[in-house]
Order: C-alpha cells, then structure tokens, then sequence
C-alpha cells in the first residue's frame, strides 16, 4: 500500500542495512521520499540501496558508524550533497548487548551500549538538524523501545540507554518546535529480526520463548514498525512532537 505521502521528502536512516532500519527504509521509498541508507555495514546497504532503485524509488548508501561524529558528519553531507537537505531522519541504529547484571557487567559493553544507541543518536541528530532547518523543517524519529519503560533484568545498559532516548527527543522537540522541526520516539515491543535471531539462537526460539510476553501472543514484524515509521515522518503526525510511539503487542500494558 503506498500513497506517495512522502513525496518531495528525503529521508535518512541510520541502522538501514536490515531489520526495523531496512523496512523503514524501504516504506519512506515506497512512499515517494529519496532515503540515504546508512550502516556499518556498507556492502548490505548498498545491495538494499540498488533493490530500492531497481523497483522505481530513489536512494543511495553511505558508510557510517555512528559513534565517530566525523562518520556521522561526512554520511549526512552525503546524503544531502547527492538527494537535497534531509527533512526526515530516523536515528535506528543500535549495537546488541551480552545480558549481564549491572554487578557483572564490563565496563567495555556498557560504554559501547552508551557510544551506539546514545551518543549515537546525539551525533545524528546534531548534524540532521542543520539540514532540517534548511529544508524548513522535518521530523527526527528515534528508535527507542518497549524496553524504556518496563526493566527488564540483566538488560541493564539496554534499558538505560533507550529510557535516555525519551528525554533526549523530548529535548529536541522543545529545542526545535518553533522552527517546524518535530521530534518523536518510535518504541517496538520484540520484532522479528535479525537482532532477536542473535539474541535466541534463531527466530523461531525467539518466537516461542519471548512471543508469549506480549498480549497480542506473538513477535512483531518490522514492516509493523515501518507503517509506524511513515505515520511520524509524514504530516499525518504534524500535531506530535516530543512524544513516545509505543507499538508493542501490549507488552508494556501488563
Ligand atoms: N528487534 C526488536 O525486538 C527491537 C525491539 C525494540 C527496539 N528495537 C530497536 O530498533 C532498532 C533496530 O532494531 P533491529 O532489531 O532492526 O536491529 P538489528 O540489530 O537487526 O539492526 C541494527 C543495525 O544497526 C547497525 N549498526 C550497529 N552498530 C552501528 C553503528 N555503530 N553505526 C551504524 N550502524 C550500526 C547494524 O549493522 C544493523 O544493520 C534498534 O534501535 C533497536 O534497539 C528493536
């Protein structure tokens, strides 16, 4: 279903190369926005860059770890020299975290979980909104999860960081509102991912373990999330600003 409401939009994604990043991705593109894919892993957002093309939309892929602001700085310049200043921008990427408790945890995981899924969103949202305030305005959507809001053991530097991201777009949002630049969270509940097949062993143990948390009785699919994706990026939300998106199956309603 496409409706070309993004039309005339250019829209960048951080953690594109799979997953929530790629579906959101590929809904920007299919609702007429030119998308910057953006990943560590260049070869796959390269590869999911020329599908886009090949079935009518327009992006391109780019480098880019998010914990290395110059990274960051260079891929957003990218993408704006070759597409037009960027209105969109999804802050997604996020790095997977070894369970531990917070009295066992190595320093190096927690500092890693805070320079990807923190520092990274501060460094992509610095140099998206100069973009968006040359494009008039735009809408920063940041990946946060169900997991802001409801602890859950041994995920410490997980939980902490993506209960950050709920402060930090509202932040944003006030630092920005009066320059029609809005700033929202988008929070899944568990999606059907790679990140999830890591995480159990594979999909379907993710499924049978982790699908009964949520009412609804099963795992979320990343096309799920991406129609949310579309909803905070379009004029559709243009009353929302500063404000958490939570689609989780009703996880975090128990
Ligand atoms: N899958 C879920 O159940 C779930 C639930 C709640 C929230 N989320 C959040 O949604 C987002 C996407 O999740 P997913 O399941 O698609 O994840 P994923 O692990 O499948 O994909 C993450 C992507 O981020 C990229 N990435 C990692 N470190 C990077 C870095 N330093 N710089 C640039 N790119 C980097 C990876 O290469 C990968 O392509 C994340 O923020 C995650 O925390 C996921």
């Amino acid at each position: 279903m496409t409706n070309d409401i993004l039309k005339g939009k250019v829209a960048l994604v951080t953690g594109a190369a799979q997953g929530i990043g790629l579906a959101s991705a590929q809904a920007f593109a299919s609702e007429g926005a030119a998308v910057g894919l953006l990943d560590v892993n260049l070869v796959a957002v390269q590869r999911e860059a020329a599908a886009i093309q090949a079935s009518g939309g327009q992006a391109m892929a780019c480098h880019c770890d998010v914990r290395d602001e110059a990274s960051v700085q260079d891929a957003v310049a990218a993408v704006a020299s070759a597409l037009g200043a960027v209105n969109i921008g999804m802050c997604n990427a996020a790095t997977l975290t070894p369970t531990a408790s917070i009295a066992e945890m190595p320093l190096e995981d927690w500092n890693q979980a805070l320079a990807v899924n923190l520092t990274g969103v501060f460094l992509t949202a610095k140099y998206l909104i100069p973009q968006m305030l040359s494009a008039g305005g735009g809408s920063m959507i940041i990946t946060a999860s169900q997991m802001a809001r409801v602890a859950t053991p041994l995920r410490g530097p997980y939980c902490a960081t993506k209960g950050a991201l709920l402060q930090l777009a509202k932040v944003i949002a006030l630092e920005h509102a009066e320059q029609n630049i809005r700033a929202n969270t988008l929070s899944p509940g568990g999606i059907a991912t790679e990140r999830m097949a890591r995480q159990y062993g594979d999909l379907a143990t993710a499924e049978r373990d982790w699908g009964p948390a949520h009412p609804i009785g099963r795992l979320g699919q990343p096309e799920e999330i991406a129609r949310a994706a579309v909803y905070l990026a379009s004029d559709d939300s243009r009353f929302m600003t500063g404000s958490d998106l939570l689609i989780d199956g009703g996880y975090a309603a128990r």
